[in-house]
């Protein structure tokens, strides 16, 4: 998968995309990324990119112009179906299934707006979709463009040095993962649950899926509404329910 980011601060990302798996995944040329500076595309001889908002208020809003040509010109190598993913708090929720979406594409443009925005204009013109990580605002779209290349980059085959993993991690299978553990057994009083050292692997998988089916309910019980129960869920569901009713 090629990612093009565009961004007024292309060294946001020098370290990120040079650390554990993003590495890893360029490296094995699952991943390519490239940081383009939306300065070279702006007219004038000092660059600039921003300007002050019709109609008065506070801060600046990203010019229409460099934005446009940016885009236009990374299409050209592109294709027209790539998507252009404008980053806003405004745009749809970033999630699982949308990372697994995107893992799909051959290639993403990201737009990276700061200060009040990006011109109407943008996203009238090239903008194909827009996405928010959650309901704050960040001062720019680079840590949530950083975001977004690391969801959908660990799904891409080859990236993760077992894909398994993948299957249990939370969302995936539209529960939260159980809780882990690992060495040593004792700590401070702490045990590890007796299921986990007794080598039985249907009981050690039933205890996860319970466990998963617990933290779920407990913390995110709207997932539980959109699942289709398997006979074990319900189940098991049911023993958590006469759990609580003895509690
Ligand atoms: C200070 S914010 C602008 C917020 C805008 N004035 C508003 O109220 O919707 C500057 C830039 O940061 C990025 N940004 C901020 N919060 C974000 C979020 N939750 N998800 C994605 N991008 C975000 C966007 O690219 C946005 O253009």
């Amino acid at each position: 998968m090629h990612i093009d980011v565009i961004t007024i601060f292309p060294d946001f990302f020098s370290s990120a995309l040079d650390c554990s798996m993003l590495a890893r995944a360029r490296q094995a040329e699952a991943l390519a990324v490239e940081v383009h500076d939306l300065r070279n595309w702006a007219a004038d001889k000092h660059h600039v990119v921003d300007d002050y908002p019709y109609g008065g208020g506070a801060g600046m809003v990203m010019k229409p112009e460099p934005l446009i040509l940016a885009v236009e010109d990374l299409l050209s190598e592109a294709g027209p179906d790539c998507p252009v993913i404008l980053l806003t708090p405004q745009g749809q929720q970033f999630d699982q299934a949308k990372a697994e979406q995107l893992a799909k594409q051959e290639q993403l443009i990201l737009i990276c707006g700061h200060y009040e925005g990006v011109d109407e204009r943008v996203r009238q013109s090239v903008v194909t979709e827009e996405l928010s990580i959650g309901d704050y605002i960040l001062t720019g779209g680079e840590p949530a463009a950083l975001v977004v290349i690391e969801a959908v980059a660990r799904l891409l085959p080859g990236v993760l040095g077992n894909p398994a993993s993948l299957e249990s991690e939370s969302f995936g299978s539209g529960l939260l993962e159980y809780p882990h553990y690992t060495r040593p057994a004792q700590w401070r009083g702490m045990s590890v649950p007796e299921v986990l050292l007794s080598g039985h692997h249907q009981k050690i998988r039933r205890w996860r899926h319970k466990e998963a089916l617990r933290r779920t309910r407990e913390r995110r019980p709207e997932l539980l509404e959109q699942l289709e129960l398997t006979e074990e869920a319900r189940e098991l569901l049911a023993e958590l329910e006469a759990e609580c009713d003895q509690d």
